[in-house]
């Protein structure tokens, strides 16, 4: 608890926490985390997206990897669980094998995540795609709000962006990726739980409109006259809302929104807007992408206004592994606690890990459901939980094999 404090307070904003992907403040965090590692007795290494990787050995002879981990950096305003509590779970239960110097019949890699938000370049998941080798080489070239291409951030940051490739596991023989995190929704705090098991992770689609009219003087252009680029945009953000509440499984969300050129006495030129679209139901989420970028056209053509779509990211529903899940929820029998399944509407980088491993996750109860605030708030009790139940998970998984 207090290690999620210590690395709340690194931001790239003095007053809230807000650590994008390669920045000074993931920096600052990652000599933090890296201290931790060496005191848990691991190996480290930083990999050329920014992954920061730390390793226990196995048993000799051992010839198998798990991956354990989460993401390092945060959306902007952030709580200061979402990401960290699950390397720092991690860090705990691999400290305890290491204080009592047991060595698993395999190996544990513990990652934490450069890049799993998208806040910095509108992507997701760039850390977990290099190291399950789904990294996309165009992406390189995004640039972020100050025009910095992607390619410089991970220069910047000490990596070399023409060896992604390289990120991806060379380890050998994996056994899995687990992933601990707090829920970000009300079920385990309306049942009563402190923990719950992940059955599905929900598909999400991200794409960036562009609604493109005429900027004129506030003063002097007749309203029969404009192409106010924002009014079609709002009636797109409330058609979107609209859209999503009247269908079963559906969320869509408007996030953000940038006018130009910005000005009180300036008819909006251009709009800028993010859409986040998902549903448990891939076919049901790519139909209702399809619809709402077909709406907001039609929006804008009802205004003279033209309409863009660009495609940032596409990511399926994904199922946890049924072994490994029942393995974890063993392991929740084996403390006492009763075991619940839930899926996720949030996504996590579980979702392209899977691409490489089995993957299962552990949610941990949190307050109100609330996340993506810096209201987040977790129990020092729920984390003991999490962390003896990964300690417990190793042990089974340790048995099994
Ligand atoms: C990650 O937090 C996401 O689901 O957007
Ligand atoms: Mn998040
Ligand atoms: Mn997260």
């Amino acid at each position: 608890m207090e290690r999620c404090d210590v690395l709340g307070r690194c931001s790239e904003e003095p007053a809230r926490l807000t650590r994008p992907f390669a920045s000074n403040a993931m920096r600052r965090a990652y000599g933090h985390v890296m201290s931790w590692m060496r005191e848990a007795g691991m190996s480290i290494r930083q990999d050329n997206i920014g992954n920061l990787r730390g390793r226990y050995e196995g048993a000799p002879g051992s010839d198998s990897t798990l991956i354990l981990g989460s993401h390092l950096d945060s959306v902007r305003d952030a709580g200061k669980y979402d990401g960290p509590l699950g390397v720092m779970v991690a860090l705990a239960a691999v400290q305890r094998l290491h204080d009592t110097t047991s060595r698993l019949p395999f190996a544990v890699e513990v990652v934490g995540f450069a890049d799993e938000e998208g806040l910095r370049y509108g992507t997701t998941y760039l850390g977990s795609s290099a190291l399950a080798g789904a990294f996309h080489a165009a992406d390189l070239e995004r640039a972020d709000a100050d025009g910095v291409t992607m390619a410089d951030a991970v220069r910047g940051f000490g990596g070399n962006p023409q060896r992604i490739d390289d990120d991806q596991w060379s380890g050998g023989k994996l056994l899995g990726y687990c992933e601990f995190h707090l829920e970000q929704g009300p079920v385990l705090e309306a049942k009563g739980l402190p923990v719950g098991v992940v059955s599905a992770i929900a598909g999400q689609s991200r794409y960036q409109l562009t609604f493109t009219g005429e900027a004129a003087h506030a003063g002097t252009t007749p309203m029969a006259h404009r192409k106010d680029a924002l009014v079609a945009a709002s009636v797109f953000v409330e058609t979107v809302d609209a859209y999503a509440a009247g269908q079963e499984g559906l969320v869509a969300t408007v996030g953000q929104l940038t006018v130009y050129p910005g000005a009180a006495n300036v008819v909006p030129g251009e709009v800028t807007l993010s859409l986040d679209v998902r549903h448990p139901d891939d076919t049901e989420r790519r139909l209702a992408a399809e619809r709402l970028i077909d709406i907001a056209g039609q929006t804008g053509k009802h205004r003279s206004i033209a309409v863009t779509t660009n495609p940032i990211s596409d990511n399926p529903t994904v199922s946890c592994s049924t072994r490994l899940t029942t393995l974890l929820e063993q392991a929740i029998k084996d403390l006492g606690v009763k075991p619940m399944q839930l899926a996720s509407g949030a996504g996590h980088d579980a979702v392209v890990m899977a691409g490489l491993a089995d993957v299962a996750m552990l949610f941990v109860r949190c307050k109100g459901g609330i996340s993506h605030n810096p209201a987040e708030s977790v129990t020092e009790d729920d984390v003991a939980v999490a962390i003896d139940v990964l300690g417990k998970f190793l042990e089974l998984l340790a048995t099994e094999r």
